[in-house]
């Protein structure tokens, strides 16, 4: 959450920190932000919304900025809670969150320094001037110091204008070397066709950039650091065609199961992770959001499949509930970003208690793979929609080839080849899907929607739900259908919509009874179904009949349809489904 870039080199700044925001917009779009530093003077332009705004407004010359896109955590979205913030001599944009900033704050407030905004990170510019005696590093070196909490910061001095600064904790952030400059930026794409040369901060580190050289320091001291390897992200994508990256997203969903989907026991590079997995006796999942629904998929999976028990945490409860760790654990943290905070911090917390940790994730490079003991890529590509698709097919079909690959360690067969088939029938559903336009207009008004499903459905009943709540802005709550009755029912009435998932036989009339209930209390239903003997049903509204596959890997196909219905909604409710409100893509705070 909030994206930070900087430059220092040949050429003026200010389009080069646009660029590098426009990129970074993903990770939050309430206010931008922009300072640069000419003949010893800052510039600095603040605005509310969008970085658009500030295209036109910035200071043509001066070849050293910092910039910003927020997402709020402190503070209303506004301009004066808009970075940089400036106070004495210097500017500073922040990404994370200051835990003891009150403190911080008041200490300041006694010195009689006046405050102009509602934000934690404005502290950080009262900090740097308290300590300034000349050298900016050592000013940044006993702020940090102080700091509590998460941060990635930039920090401009007007007595040192050939320098930028840089300081990591917990918060993501990339130094690059390049042909017209140096550069910084929350996240590789930001830099990317700038840069030959890429380094990632580790917690504890700072950096100074100057117009030539790029030095990094731990502990006052300066030290060595290795360029990133960085094959597989590239610049951010174009739209394609499309009129947005959620749709076109959805569109690559087959390539990204293919290019996930894993053969663990012929592929050299698993040869260690394999003999984990044949002495794993337990396995905990920690995620958030969509990849904790992919989480729950794996729990139906791995459990049916090998017969391993398995327990999924929502990352930030794991955090604090005293996980127990026993012999055998295996740790899976599935993130699709692999920055997003809490899910790090459970990681971490299962390896200091002495669990092997394995991240499920779509970056390769990100803080959670630099903690974890093994790293299991899904190849979705790069995601910008800030709802998740096709990374949470991806995450499905690579947590479900370990599903099988722990079944075949313990001589339960594999289901491979059901897997391998996977990715032809996803096209299938997708273009089918496209036949929810209408039920998502019928919904559009509607004052909330639920999605129920049992087993293996109820996985893509949650997913379902949270799509639509997070792009169309419609409350919605996905269930376990047998639960409805012991409460929910209450809210249907004449006209509710309710997304039914019929996939698995075993339990098919079980849930044809909750829709019963449904359609007996005035409910619109929509079946999303494998079984085509039930889409004749009277309780049925409409239906969209799904090929078959294993019943258990079932919800990597009935989600695509849940994901379109709620494009179409969020379209019809005049959202912007790849910015919605209030969020963004990589949440790397508490
Ligand atoms: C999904 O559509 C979300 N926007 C969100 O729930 C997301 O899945 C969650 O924040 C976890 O992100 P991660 O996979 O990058 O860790």
């Amino acid at each position: 959450m909030c994206g930070i870039v900087g430059y220092i080199g040949k050429a003026p700044a200010a389009p080069i920190l646009l660029d590098g925001l426009k990129k970074l917009e993903y990770r939050g779009y309430d206010s931008a932000g922009v300072a640069v530093l000419h003949e010893g003077k800052l510039s600095v332009v603040r605005k509310k919304g969008r970085v658009k705004e500030l295209e036109g407004c910035l200071e043509p010359t001066g070849s050293v900025g910092i910039g910003h896109t927020r997402w709020a955590t402190h503070g209303e979205p506004s301009e004066r809670n808009a970075h940089p913030h400036v106070y004495g001599k210097f500017a500073v944009v922040h990404n994370g969150i200051l835990e003891n900033y009150h403190a911080l704050k008041r200490e300041c407030e006694e010195r009689g320094e006046e405050f102009l905004s509602e934000t934690d990170s404005e502290t950080v510019a009262h900090l740097l001037s308290f300590y300034y005696e000349g050298d900016a590093l050592s000013a940044l070196q006993k702020t940090t110091a102080r700091l509590k909490g998460s941060y990635a910061l930039a920090v401009l001095c007007t007595d040192h204008p050939d320098s930028l600064f840089l300081a990591r904790e917990k918060s993501p952030l990339i130094a690059g070397v390049g042909e017209e400059g140096l550069y910084a930026a929350s996240d590789v794409p930001a830099l990317a066709g700038k840069c030959h040369l890429l380094y990632s901060l580790s917690d504890g580190e700072l950096a100074e950039l100057t117009r030539k050289s790029l030095r990094f320091f731990r502990g006052g001291e300066e030290i060595e650091k290795l360029p990133l390897c960085v094959e597989t992200m590239g610049d951010i994508p174009e739209k394609g065609g499309y009129a947005h990256y959620m749709r076109k997203e959805m569109g690559e969903i087959g390539s990204a199961i293919a290019n996930s989907l894993v053969d663990f026991a012929s592929e050299e590079r698993f040869f260690d992770f394999n003999r984990v997995l044949c002495q794993t006796e337990y396995i905990q999942i920690v995620a958030c959001g969509t990849a904790y629904h992919s989480g729950i998929a794996a729990k139906y999976a791995i459990e049916s499949l090998a017969r391993i028990p398995v327990d999924v945490t929502v990352a930030s409860e794991y955090r604090y509930c005293d996980p127990i760790i026993r012999a055998g654990t295996l740790v899976i943290a599935v993130s699709q970003s692999g920055e997003t905070a809490d899910t790090i911090a459970a990681a971490r917390l299962a390896k200091e208690r002495g669990a092997t940790v394995a991240a499920v994730t779509n970056v390769p490079y990100s803080s959670l793979t630099e903690i974890s003991d093994f790293v299991l890529e899904t190849r979705a590509g790069r995601e910008i929609g800030v709802a998740a698709t096709k990374s949470f097919n991806a995450q499905l079909a690579l947590l479900y080839s370990l599903a099988a690959e722990l079944a075949r360690t313990r001589g339960r067969g594999g289901n491979f080849q059901a897997l391998r088939l996977i990715p032809a029938l996803s096209e299938r559903v997708l273009s089918e899907a496209e036949g929810i336009k209408n039920f998502a207009l019928g919904i559009a008004g509607a004052k909330s929607a639920y999605f129920i499903g049992r087993g293996a459905d109820y996985c893509a009943a949650l997913e379902g739900s949270l799509k639509l709540k997070e792009i169309s802005y419609l409350p919605s709550e996905g269930y376990p259908a047998g639960e409805l009755k012991h409460g929910t029912l209450a809210l249907i009435e004449k006209g509710t919509p309710v997304v039914a998932i019929l996939t698995q036989s075993a339990l098919a009339e079980k849930t044809m009874n909750s829709v019963s209930e449904v359609y007996a209390r005035g409910g619109k239903v929509l079946l999303v179904t494998s079984l085509p003997e039930y889409t004749d049903r009277k309780e049925v509204e409409e239906s969209i009949l799904l090929p078959r596959c294993e019943e258990v890997f079932s919800p990597i196909l009935s989600v695509i349809p849940l994901q379109m219905l709620a494009y179409y909604t969020a379209l019809a409710r005049g959202n912007d489904p790849d910015k919605p409100r209030n969020l963004a893509k990589s949440v790397t705070v508490e």
